[in-house]
This record gives C-alpha cells, structure tokens and sequence, in this order.
C-alpha cells in the first residue's frame, strides 16, 4: 500500500510505523491518523511480525491534533465524525505496541504514546498536554490514561497548567519504560521490540491482554480474565514446547500455536 503521511518498514520480526509530517511536527490530520492505524492493522495480521513499533523524528514524535484542521471544526461535527475515536484502535492491536519517543510528544502526540504498551524515550523526549493553552482538554484518552499512570495530582498538573515531562522525569512517573541517547534511539528501540518479538506469540498475546484488564475492569474480574487466558495457554504446542525446551535444557522453538 502506498502511504502519504507515514513510512512503513519491517526490521527482523519488527514492523515500523513512522509518522512523517515533519514540517508539521507529526501533527495528526485525519489522513495521517488513518494511515497510521491501517498500517498497524497490517502488521498486526502478518505472522512474521511479532511487535510493532510507532515513532516520529528526533525533533517530534508528534506535536498533537492539527490544529489547522480543527480551528473550524463545530459540534456537531466532532460528534458526527468522532475524530478522536480513531485513537482507540490502538486498544484493538492485539501485538505489543512500542513507542519510540524523541522530541515532542504533546497532545493527541501524548495520548498515542499512552496508549501503547511500552514505551523507549530518546533523552529529548518530552511530554505535555497543552491543551487548556487553545482553550480545550486532551480528547483523546489523556485525562484517563495520565491520571490512571501518573496519580491525580500530576495529571491534574499536566492538562490544567500545561506541565511538561521530560524523559527523565517520564520515567520516574512510569509513563517510560527506558531513556536511551537521542542517538540511535530507533535503533534501541527496534532492539528491545526484537527481543520481545523472539517470546511465545500465543503467551504475549495473552499477557497483553491480561495486563490490559487491570486498567478497563475492577480487581476481580481482572483475576478471572488472567486465569483464562493462563489455562488457555495450556491449549498450546508453545506451552509443551515452552516447558519441555526448560527440561531439556535447550532454546525453546516457539511456533505460534
Ligand atoms: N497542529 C498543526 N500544526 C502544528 C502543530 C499542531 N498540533 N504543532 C506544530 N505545528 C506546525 C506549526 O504551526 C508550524 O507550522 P508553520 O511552519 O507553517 O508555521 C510547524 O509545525 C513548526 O512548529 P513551530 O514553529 O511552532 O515549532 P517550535 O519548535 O517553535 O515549537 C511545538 C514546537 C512546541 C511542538 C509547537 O509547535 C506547539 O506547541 N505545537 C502545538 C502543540 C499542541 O497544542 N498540541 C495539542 C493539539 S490539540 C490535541 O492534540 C487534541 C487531542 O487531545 C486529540
């Protein structure tokens, strides 16, 4: 397929969405946000590819919405075309997500990289919701994602007075899982989405989903979501191969199924 707002390509078992409106700061329109989940989409379908990484440039990650686009949109518009929802296909992927953050991430930017599941932050990474500065809130799953993360209070600060995060500071709120140089910071990335990509497809896809349900369900519905997909897993040759490659003292063969 060809693309107008992003570049795709695949590196090992890793396939790589990069955002590519530069001189826009990766702000999002609306055809760059559908590309970008179409080509998740098609990562996530092919079997060769085990985890999927989203990034930007080192300047921006991406600096939100586009603003232009929106200046004039009305209510009734934003109801009718539910701009924002597109974000929530992100939940829909069923391969680990892994966002690789250098610059910018504001905004709709911000809230994209909240909802992936792991994120690697180049060390100019920095992260905001500035919405309140034209007069609106973050629309896109910020208010929930940062609260539920970082505690009310930070939250709070962040969408209420425009307080920005930079990597070091992400981290130690656990919006990051790792702080690399800016510097082959997509090179870290894809590494780290290598070594996950390499573990029993069938157990990552049931761990997402499990971890996943600790944040969308109450404690023991989250127990029980957990429990079906561990016995689950026992329908799987990778379960046999898992355990008998443990015994046997060997590299487990992981097929998939
Ligand atoms: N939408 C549209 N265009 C944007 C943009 C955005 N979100 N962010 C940057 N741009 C454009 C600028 O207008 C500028 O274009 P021109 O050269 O044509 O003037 C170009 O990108 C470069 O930007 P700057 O000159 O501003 O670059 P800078 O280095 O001085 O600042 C920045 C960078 C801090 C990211 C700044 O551009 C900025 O603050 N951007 C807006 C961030 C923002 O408010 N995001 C929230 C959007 S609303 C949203 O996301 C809602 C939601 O919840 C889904």
């Amino acid at each position: 397929m060809t693309y107008t707002t992003i570049l795709t390509e695949t590196r090992g078992r890793v396939g790589i969405v990069q955002l590519n409106r530069p001189k826009q700061m990766n702000a999002f329109n609306l055809a760059m946000l559908g590309e970008v989940f179409d080509a998740m989409e098609v990562f996530d379908k092919d079997e060769t590819i085990g985890a999927i990484i989203v990034t930007g440039n080192e300047k921006a990650f991406a600096a939100g919405a586009d603003i232009k686009e929106m200046a004039e949109v009305t209510y009734a518009q934003m109801v009718v075309e539910e701009r924002v929802r597109v974000w929530d296909r992100i939940r829909g992927i069923r391969k680990p997500v892994i966002a690789a953050v250098s610059g910018w991430a504001l905004g709709g930017g911000c809230e994209f990289v909240l909802a992936c599941d792991m994120v690697v932050a180049s060390e100019s990474a920095k992260f905001g919701q500035p919405e309140i500065t034209i007069g609106v809130i973050p629309g896109a799953g910020g208010t929930q994602r940062l609260a539920r993360l970082v505690g009310k209070q930070l939250a709070m600060e962040m969408v209420i007075n425009n307080r920005t995060l930079t990597a070091a500071e992400a981290q130690q709120f656990g919006l990051v899982n790792r702080v690399v140089a800016v510097e082959g910071y997509l090179d870290a990335a894809a590494a780290f989405a290598e070594e996950i990509a390499s573990r029993a497809p069938m157990a990552v896809r049931m761990a997402k989903d499990a971890v996943n349900a600790a944040f969308e369900t109450t404690l023991t519905e989250g127990l029980a979501v957990e429990k079906r997909d561990f016995y689950q897993l026992f329908a799987t040759e990778d379960q046999k191969e898992g355990m008998q490659a443990f015994i046997e003292k060997r590299q487990p063969n992981w097929k998939g199924k």
